[in-house]
């Protein structure tokens, strides 16, 4: 990587529908000059235009281990003070081996353990490890996808045990570190996002139950995280958004 250039993206989770629809928004925006995107995949699972593969995209392979993450770190902090935009797209629902809980009956050890693992702890060490990274005097906006589910006043419906409690614990993660963040950088602000029901691998299994109109394409939902980026305030205040700006409630 070389040293010149000035403004940074970084997307992590990056091959998920999501993370790929944001590095796609960042790689068309004139503004950044290089995104960093890191995933557990070798390679970008989605066609990005030529440009975008052969200068302004660096795909770098991760397990989100903390030695993972190190070697991340490593290869970041010569741009420490470039990267104006964050967005930490992990998340995790059902899988081969578990899916979403109706009943208590249905909690499984395995199944929060690696739910909490995807959705919480390792966004965790993202804030951790990216401080000395993001610390600096231009602005920088992180964004978290969580969810509204994970909202404990939002919560009627019950069910959905692991999910909703991991995006709560990713919240008040969250909360902590904006704090924190206030602090030790307070050129940075942080955001819990909740993008709606978006078309993905994630939500494919549920979407029957949702009116075509708010079932949003991951493109569409990145232009509206980008431009609620773009008009974050740094105030070292998290902030709990929807797609549409609008804060949820805790
Ligand atoms: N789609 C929706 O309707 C919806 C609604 C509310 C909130 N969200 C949230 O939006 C975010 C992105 O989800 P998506 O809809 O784009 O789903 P997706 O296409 O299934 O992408 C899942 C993402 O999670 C990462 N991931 C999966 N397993 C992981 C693990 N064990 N450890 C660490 N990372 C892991 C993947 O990263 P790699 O690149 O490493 O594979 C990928 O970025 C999630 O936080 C999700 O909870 C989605």
């Amino acid at each position: 990587m070389s040293a010149h250039y000035f403004n940074f993206a970084l997307v992590t989770g990056a091959s998920g529908g999501l993370g790929s629809s944001l590095v796609a928004e960042f790689l068309n925006d004139p503004a950044i000059d290089k995104v960093v995107a890191v995933s557990r995949s070798e390679k970008a699972r989605v066609e990005y235009p030529a440009n975008g593969i052969g200068d302004k995209l660096i795909w770098v392979k991760s397990d989100y281990s903390e030695a993972a993450l190190d070697e991340v770190l490593s290869m970041l902090e010569p741009h420490a003070g470039k990267f104006s935009r964050v967005c930490i797209c992990h998340g995790v629902l059902h899988s081969s081996t578990f899916w979403p809980e109706k009943r208590l009956e249905d909690i499984s050890e395995s199944a929060l353990q690696a739910i909490f693992q995807a959705n919480a702890v390792v966004p965790a060490l993202w804030l951790k490890s990216l401080m000395k990274v993001l610390k600096g005097s231009n602005d920088c906006i992180v964004a978290a996808l969580s969810a509204r589910v994970g909202s404990i006043g939002d919560n009627h419906l019950g069910g959905w045990y692991a999910y909703r409690a991991s995006k709560s614990a990713l919240n008040m993660i969250l909360k902590t570190a904006a704090i924190e963040y206030g602090r030790r950088a307070k050129n940075v602000k942080l955001i819990a996002f909740h993008p709606g029901t978006t078309d993905t691998e994630l939500s494919k299994p549920f979407q029957a139950a949702v009116p075509k109109d708010k079932l949003f394409t991951s493109s569409f939902v990145a232009e509206r995280l980008a431009t609620i980026m773009d008009e974050a305030v740094v105030d070292g205040e998290l902030s709990y958004l929807d797609w549409n700006g609008q804060a949820i409630d805790w």
